[in-house]
This record gives C-alpha cells, structure tokens and sequence, in this order.
C-alpha cells in the first residue's frame, strides 16, 4: 500500500473524544520507550509526525492520525515506564485500558516488544488482557537493527516458545525496525487487507 498523505487529527485523553465515524483505526502499544512513536513516522514515511524521544513517558495522550484521508494510526502511551510514579502510571493504565476495551473502531492492535528482551511479565500479562477482552491484536517485534539476524531470530522463536505455552495460536507476527524500515511492507499490506473488512455499524 502506498502512503501519499498522514495527518495528525486530535489528541485526547478521552475516549469518548476521539473521532466520530467509523473509519478503521489500527492501535499501537506496548512498554515506554519500544519505539511505537518511531514505528507510525516509518510506516507513514513522516519523520516528525509522531513525537519520539530516547527518553520513556514521551507519549501521553491518545493520538489519532489519518492516513490516505481513508483510515487511522493511533498513537498510544507506553505502559510500565517504572519512574512515572504509580499515580502517572495508573492513570496512563486508565486511557490505554479504556481506549482499547471501548474503542469500536479498532480494527486491531498492533503490540509492540523489544526484540533484544527475554518475555517480560509485563508484556504476557498485558497479552492476557488483550485475550480475555477478546481484543484483536499482532505482535511487531521492533529494533531488529540492533542485534544480527541469526540473534534475533533466536530471540523471536524462544519469544514464541514461550507464548505456545499458553496460547493455542499465535497472532500474526511482524520484525521490524524503524532505523533501516524492514517490516514497513508486511505491516502495511496486512492494514491494506484489514481495510476491506467491513467497518462497524455506528447507528
Ligand atoms: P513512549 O512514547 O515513551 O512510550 O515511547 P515509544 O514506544 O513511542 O518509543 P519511541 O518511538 O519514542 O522510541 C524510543 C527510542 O527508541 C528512541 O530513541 C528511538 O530513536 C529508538 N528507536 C525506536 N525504534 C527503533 C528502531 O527500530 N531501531 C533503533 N535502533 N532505535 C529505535
Ligand atoms: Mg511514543
């Protein structure tokens, strides 16, 4: 799919402000600072448009996009960035939490993990979440830059070893990383035919 135009449209800490209608929406999420912001500037080909930083707690509202005046990104706070404060953190857990369980539109929910890290509880407990809510979601890899293929790879089938151990099925997987833009394809065709699925009736 090709990128001709991403916009940004609104940012919220509240659900029920976020765009009406029913365009698709495709989610990004997962720990502070694994490179959700760095991941929507590669796909839309738009450096700036998300707002990134080498320090976590960067993102901390939900942000809508639109692509191609068709359909939109969603830019959302990491979660787990320990020096937040539990005050910051719960409320952070709050917007994420209730823009996943109440936002219709959500066509799907792409999970970011680090591809250099071991399982991290935080990750597999917030997978178990997604489940039991019956979210629909993916799991994108990120920064494959950062170690050699044969590493990563290692890494991604002890990943999904680990998740076979409560999981029956795995959900689409995707490496990426937004240095050398490997993975902006597969994630793009997958929103493309994502896209032709019917969108949610809102009356
Ligand atoms: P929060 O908004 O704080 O939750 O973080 P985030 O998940 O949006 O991360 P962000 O995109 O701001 O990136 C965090 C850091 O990781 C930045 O210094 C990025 O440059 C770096 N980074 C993100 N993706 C990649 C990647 O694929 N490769 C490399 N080498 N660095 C990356
Ligand atoms: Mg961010």
């Amino acid at each position: 799919m090709q990128i001709h135009k991403a916009t940004f449209v609104i940012s919220n800490t509240d659900v029920e402000k976020c765009p009406s209608g029913n365009r698709h929406e495709y989610a990004f999420i997962g720990r502070s600072n694994v490179g959700k912001s760095s991941l929507i500037n590669m796909l839309t080909n738009h450096k700036g448009l998300a707002m990134t930083s080498s320090m976590p707690g960067k993102t901390v509202l939900i942000n809508h996009f639109l692509v191609n005046d068709e359909w939109f990104i969603v830019d959302l706070p990491g979660y787990g960035y320990a020096r937040a404060g539990k005050e910051n953190r719960d409320r952070l857990k709050n917007i994420i939490e209730s823009y996943i369980l109440c936002r219709q539109q959500m066509t799907n929910l792409f999970l970011l993990i680090d591809s250099r890290h071991e399982p991290q509880k935080i990750d597999l407990e917030f997978m178990e979440f997604l489940g039991e809510n019956q979210v629909p979601f993916s799991i994108v890899f990120t920064k494959i830059d950062k170690s050699g293929p044969v590493a990563v790879k290692n890494k991604i089938d002890a990943y999904c070893d680990k998740l076979r151990e409560t999981w029956e099925e795995l959900p689409p997987i995707f490496m990426t990383s937004s240095v050398d833009k490997r993975g902006r394809e597969d994630i793009l065709d997958y929103i493309q035919q994502l896209n032709a699925l019917p969108k949610i009736d809102i009356n």
